[in-house]
């Protein structure tokens, strides 16, 4: 069967195809548009379908829009809030069902030959949940989605035995931990729906003092579920302009909702396992992003595993409405293995668009090896190798790599990219290394759980430990990654630890990198050293050095 996934409706607007049960591609729209989550989220904006990213999909398996068995669209307009004609209802509730309800003839109109009766509404949660039991490495387990919204519900608790889900509690809106976080991210002066992970970032400099008042409105109801009450930000610091500096209490007010929601999912949590007693866990939903949180749950839950869908954000939804319609026409569906599912260039493919934009290149004998060389040089490398990522994290396809030393790096890092000076950057390094430098649980391959640095490490490693003693590792496995691998072995002989600094490859705002050209003009726009793409490698002397002789001229 060749299913086609299609998310749309809110955000991160995102395909995935899945042929005879193998997950053949899965990207975003955002990496094609380049605008960064796609879409706003506004009703609006529901009519806007993934294009680009379908018709790429489609293209690189060889399949014609006339072969898909079936689209598997991530929300279900049958579920969502009924309304009497007003558009206005609910805050143009009704505009939003409505192109939910058109979009099978939006997606013939972009994808000529496709049958509009082979569209398939998949709720939005139970694709979560389905990205996370299908796509993750456990047939028996516990399941939880978290997210602002689905059509109608916030939150879904389930039990999977033999890849087959029973839903065990749902939480409706309001009540939503995920609106709660966007509300706290507005209030704090960062863009909702995406900044989030900045909010978490802070909450790390602050103390949960008003903890007791806000879990008064946002606690476990005793049965599965949770309550999330209307909370008066304002009553305990005043809404921050985008282009107002930090205080302390806006970072305690991070921490003290951040404190909240670990301490609710911590609940929801040892109820589900008293319901299912399994040994896994498995997440999605855009609040399992939240690596602090998922940390505190691997940590102090009951679950004895814990795996987290890395695209756990709407865009993980193309993926588990595919899969699970897959599953529904009866393909035996496999698991994820990597997040390598997006776009990929041929060396010639490469070497022709480098020639085109008349720079100068070489191609080293080993491109791992020069760029260690790079980064040991305390060098900031742009790395393009391979199919990009499907999800918000760089894996060593599309990443940004340095060395970890000194928190000079970090702050050089996060200048290149435009971004605050608060946030952490991430190291990345061998599976087997990783117990060394940090504690476990490993393998941790999508970077969706916080480590703390092991003693020794901390002077060692400056630029990636973070304020409160953690780094967000990504661990690499030698036989699915080994170029990044060998870099890492490269890196290892020449500073004594095989481990990097590893970001996004993009600049503040901007999707991450995708193609030969996105990454030409990124490195031609950031202050880069070096830009290794497939075995080429680009460097930055040559303008720093003409620099140099027009000042002395
Ligand atoms: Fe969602």
């Amino acid at each position: 069967m060749r299913v086609l996934g299609v998310n749309a409706v809110f955000h991160d607007p995102a395909v995935a195809l899945v042929v005879d049960g193998r997950i053949v591609a899965a990207t975003e729209e955002e990496r094609f548009s380049r605008r960064k989550h796609g879409k706003p989220c506004v009703p609006f904006s529901t009519w806007e379908l993934p294009e680009e990213a379908a018709r790429w999909a489609l293209e690189y398996a060889g399949v014609q829009p006339d072969q898909l068995d079936a689209i598997a669209y991530s929300y279900d307009p049958d579920l969502a809030p009924a309304h009497d004609g007003e558009l206005h209802e609910n805050e143009y509730e009704a505009l939003r069902t409505y192109f939910v309800r058109r979009a099978p003839s939006f997606m013939a109109s972009a994808l000529p030959g496709l049958d509009v009766a082979n569209v398939r509404y998949v709720p939005h949660h139970i694709a979560h949940a389905a990205s996370a039991y299908l796509a993750g490495p456990y047939r028996d387990c516990a399941v939880m989605v978290m997210d602002g919204r689905g059509e109608q519900t916030s939150y879904l608790a389930g039990v999977v035995r033999g890849g087959r889900l029973e839903v065990l509690r749902r939480v409706a809106l309001p009540h939503s931990l995920g609106l709660r976080y966007e509300e706290l991210t507005m209030h704090l002066g960062f863009a909702r729906s995406s900044d989030e992970y900045k909010v978490m970032a802070l909450a790390s400099y602050g103390t949960p003092r008003w903890l007791r008042e806000i879990r008064a409105t946002m606690t476990h109801d005793g049965d599965g579920g949770f309550v999330a009450l209307p909370l008066d930000l304002a009553a305990f610091v005043p809404p921050r302009r985008p282009d107002e500096p930090f205080s302390a209490a806006h970072a305690d007010l991070a921490a003290s909702v951040q404190a909240a929601l670990q301490a609710t999912m911590l609940d929801l949590a040892r109820w589900l396992y008293e319901r299912t007693r399994m040994d896994a866990l498995v997440l999605a939903g855009g609040v399992a992003l939240n690596v602090v949180a998922n940390s505190y749950l691997a940590e102090r839950g009951p679950f004895a595993h814990v795996w987290v869908q890395p695209a756990a954000g709407d865009s993980g939804t193309a993926l588990g409405a595919a899969l699970y319609v897959a599953r529904e026409l009866g393909d035996a569906v496999e698991p994820m293995h990597s997040a390598a599912l997006g776009r990929e260039w041929s060396e010639a493919e490469i070497q022709a668009q480098l020639d085109v934009a008349n720079v100068a290149y070489t191609r080293p004998p080993d491109i791992a090896a020069a760029v260690a060389d790079v980064i040991a040089r305390e060098g900031i490398v742009a790395w393009f190798q391979g199919r990009s990522e499907f999800g918000p994290r760089a894996l060593g396809h599309r990443s940004l790599l340095a060395n970890p030393r000194r928190t000079e790096t970090l702050e050089r890092v996060n200048d290149v990219k435009g971004r605050e000076q608060f946030r952490p950057v991430a190291p990345m390094t061998l599976l087997e290394a990783a117990p060394l430098m940090f504690d476990g649980p490993f393998p941790s391959p999508y970077m969706l759980f916080v480590h703390h640095v092991r003693p020794g490490w901390k002077e060692r490693l400056q630029a990636v430990v973070h304020v409160d003693g953690t780094a967000r590792v990504q661990t690499v496995d030698r036989n699915e990654q080994p170029l990044v691998a060998h870099m890492l072995d490269e890196v290892g002989r020449l500073t004594g630890a095989p481990v990097v600094v590893n970001t996004s490859l993009n600049t503040a705002g901007r999707p991450m990198v995708d193609s030969p050209r996105d990454a030409l003009e990124c490195f031609g726009s950031a202050p880069l050293d070096a830009l290794a793409i497939g075995p080429f490698l680009l460097r930055r002397e040559v303008v720093r050095r003409s620099a140099a002789s027009l000042r002395s001229a």
